[in-house]
């Protein structure tokens, strides 16, 4: 099966960027990641990228309008030849420009069950409301925050005994699986977006591949 060329975006230590590597690494996810850039040039998981021998890019946007940043983020991914950008912990919002030049090909991950506690310190929205279960949703990315159509969520059980730091450390484990695994399912199987919903076939008949995708 071609290899789907991914574009990673990443802010801090790339947790989700590793996890995303290995289980293409181990699982043979019909994927490569053929690019991790970052806005901030020190970020640990821009150096794990290095260690790993994959192309890096630092594109600070410190100084510069938010526009020119972004056609530089965009001109390095398209440099790389980038079909799929998976955003892991990448602290930009991205304006509707970016998002329809790769239309349901822009990935996001984060540490709530949306539609609820989207943006900032989503884990300590979470445990401050005083949820009894939370987790983390991989989302396809629209023009809106934290918003656009579902495609993975897993839970995990908020417990007398968390802090927002102890929630969030579970949620993460979680995340390392969900987002991987919302890479393979829009890889490998048919799916359509109908409204705001992602739905995969229940019943595949055919096999799975790069035709069989839905647009
Ligand atoms: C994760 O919690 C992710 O859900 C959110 O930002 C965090 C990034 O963590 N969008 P990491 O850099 O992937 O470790």
């Amino acid at each position: 099966m071609k290899r789907a060329k991914v574009g990673v975006l990443l802010s801090g230590r790339g947790s989700n960027f590793l996890a995303l590597h290995g289980a293409i690494e181990r699982r043979g996810i019909p994927a490569s990641i053929v690019l991790a850039a970052s806005n901030q040039a020190d970020a640990p998981g821009l150096a794990r990228a290095r260690e790993l021998g994959l192309a890096t890019a630092a594109i600070p946007h410190r100084g510069m309008a938010r526009g020119e940043h972004e056609a530089q983020v965009l001109k390095a991914l398209q440099e790389a030849g980038v079909e799929w950008v998976c955003l892991a912990g990448y602290m930009r919002i991205l304006s509707p420009a970016f998002v329809v030049v790769f239309p349901r090909r822009v990935l996001n991950i984060h540490p709530s069950l949306l539609p609820a506690f989207p943006g900032l310190d989503a884990q300590g929205q979470a445990w401050r409301h005083g949820v009894k279960v939370s987790g983390c949703t991989v989302h396809l990315v629209d023009e809106g925050l934290d918003s656009g159509p579902i495609v993975v969520q897993r839970t995990v059980p908020v417990q007398e005994a968390d802090t927002p730091e102890s929630l969030a450390g579970r949620i993460l484990a979680e995340e390392h699986r969900a987002y991987p695994e919302a890479l393979e399912r829009l890889l490998t199987e048919p799916w359509t977006v109908e409204g705001r919903r992602v739905r995969f076939s229940e019943v595949d008949s055919e096999p799975a591949g790069a035709g069989s995708r839905a647009s």
